[in-house]
């Protein structure tokens, strides 16, 4: 398992609508591993393949307490097939958005298809956190970001303050 390098806002990819995985292989067992242990890594709680420069149907998630041992879950090709009418608004932050988080409101539950490691169908229902963690990855998976879901405004001051950070960082480099 490889800690990859994640992809960091603003950058064009992580617009990108990612493909269908066709063949669930050793290269997407592989490329799930990656993910996981690089999400460990940066502390999230979720990532999409895109955000280690990968535009396939890819994600992984784990919303365990501190306490509890870790349950990750693989998806591959992932579709939300049911949102709750019911609303809910959860602070999120993204790992490629270091350092910044918004409130955002989302359905309360979802119930998500996809495929697992095995290439086996499965399906999940979602309350609370995982159902805002499953929303805001498959929201990569068609180039959407947290902030998309922000107003205009609101939106451009954050990506300004991450440009500035970028080049702040270029010349201390
Ligand atoms: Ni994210």
């Amino acid at each position: 398992m490889t800690v990859r390098s994640i992809v960091v806002a603003p950058d064009k990819r992580l617009k990108f609508r990612s493909n269908p995985v066709e063949t669930v292989d050793e290269e997407i067992r592989t490329l799930l591993s990656d993910m996981l242990e690089t999400m460990y890594a940066g502390d999230g709680l979720g990532l999409a393949a895109i955000q280690i420069g990968v535009p396939k149907r890819v994600m992984v998630v784990d919303v365990h307490r501190l306490d509890d041992p870790p349950a990750p879950i693989k998806m591959i090709n992932p579709v939300i097939t049911w949102f709750s009418p019911e609303r809910i608004v959860y602070q999120e932050g993204c790992l490629s958005f270091p350092e910044y988080f918004a409130d955002i409101e989302r359905a309360a539950e979802v119930r998500v298809s996809y495929l697992d490691e095995n290439g086996e169908a499965r399906e999940v229902q979602a309350s609370e956190t995982l159902a805002v963690c499953l929303q805001h990855e498959v929201d990569h998976l068609d180039g959407k970001l947290f902030v998309d879901h922000l107003s205009l405004v609101k939106r451009n001051i954050i990506l300004r303050k991450m440009a500035k950070a970028r080049r702040a960082k270029v010349i201390d480099a």
